[in-house]
């Protein structure tokens, strides 16, 4: 029996999977295509952005949004942000939605080649496929820019292989579901690790550069650009264990604590959004409120931040 020629493709399509990267990836392109059959809205997509605090990587300082050149300091060197804006030739705007979500969730650039996994798709991949849809369509909004993309200054040997490398290693397999969960704690967890992946920064990574799972958000002295990122799981000691729900939505709101003092560095940007762009703060509440009840679900971790000098100083005072 002769095959039909849906199935000719089908075999076509997995044998050209197959040399590419494996199923893995093959899985995650079927995702992709089914992601973008059809067209996001806009306007949706801004709260996605903001839930994604903004993209803010992609913004420099004094704006414009998504124009890129940000400089991000990494143990593995030095990597600049990209210009996502709908340029035609210095940004995304030639690039066709399934190439746009392969890059968001697939860390896959068009060309075929492997983004540095200082963009965090490992975590975008699991983000829903209504969503993914609907930022895209936010993406091709902002007005464009003009800005050529700047090189990684990367301080590993044969850096592109080492990227292909590291996404077969530790990209793990997060399948996408095809809507985000709607409420309660699944809204929250899904935001948490995939829209707002408060995990790239808050959880601490390993010599590879990947997280250590059993760690998870409990924080790091060797945050982006070398900042302190306070352990945020339930901990009373090391931990925000004394904060309540209200607190933690708060802090997500206006960036202020319970002692009333104001968050700093990259998490004042993840909630005021840079020059104007949107982030946590312009967020729905209720997703907001989501994602503090999910924090507070998450195991405490004793994992002590402060400097031997402080912890000295502390004990003297005691
Ligand atoms: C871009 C990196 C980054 C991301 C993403 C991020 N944070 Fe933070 N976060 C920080 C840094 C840095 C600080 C410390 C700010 C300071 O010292 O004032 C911080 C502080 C905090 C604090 C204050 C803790 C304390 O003890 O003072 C909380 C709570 C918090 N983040 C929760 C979250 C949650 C929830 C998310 C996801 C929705 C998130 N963060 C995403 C970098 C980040």
């Amino acid at each position: 029996m002769r095959p039909t020629a849906a199935q000719r493709r089908t075999v076509r399509l997995a044998a050209a999977c197959a040399l590419a990267a494996g199923l893995a990836a093959c899985a995650a392109d079927h995702e992709d295509a089914r992601a973008v059959a059809t067209k996001g809205d806009p306007a949706r997509g801004e709260v996605v952005f903001a839930l994604a605090g903004g993209c803010g990587c992609h913004t420099p300082e004094k704006g414009p949004t998504g124009a890129g050149g940000v400089a991000i300091e990494t143990p593995f060197g030095t990597f600049y942000s990209t210009n996502i804006t709908p340029d035609e030739e210095t940004g995304i705007g030639a690039w066709s939605d399934l190439e746009i979500a392969r890059a968001i969730r697939a860390g896959v650039l068009r060309g075929g080649s492997i983004e540095a996994p200082v963009m965090p798709y490992p975590a975008y991949a699991g983000m829903a496929d209504d969503d993914l849809r609907d930022l895209i369509a936010y993406l091709r909004s902002l007005p464009p820019v003009r800005r050529e993309n700047r090189p990684h200054e990367v301080k590993l040997p044969f850096p592109r292989l080492a990227f292909r490398a590291w996404r077969l290693l530790f990209a793990g397999d997060v399948s996408a579901p095809e809507t985000a969960p709607a409420e309660g704690i699944a809204r929250g967890r899904y935001l948490t690790d995939h829209v707002a992946i408060c995990g790239d920064c808050h959880t601490p990574r390993d010599a590879f550069g990947a997280p250590k799972e059993d760690m998870y958000l409990a924080g790091t002295r060797e945050g982006p650009n070398g900042e302190l990122v306070p352990n945020i799981t339930s901990d009373r000691e090391t931990g925000i264990g004394t904060w309540d729900v209200d607190d933690l939505v708060s802090l997500l709101q206006m960036g202020m604590k319970p002692d009333f003092d104001n968050v700093q560095g990259s998490m004042a940007e993840v909630v005021d959004g840079i020059a104007g762009a949107p982030a946590l703060g312009k967020a729905p509440e209720r997703d907001l409120r989501a994602i503090a009840e999910y924090i507070k679900t998450v195991p405490a971790i004793h994992h002590d931040l402060r400097d031997e000098e402080a912890k000295e100083g502390q004990e003297e005072e005691t």
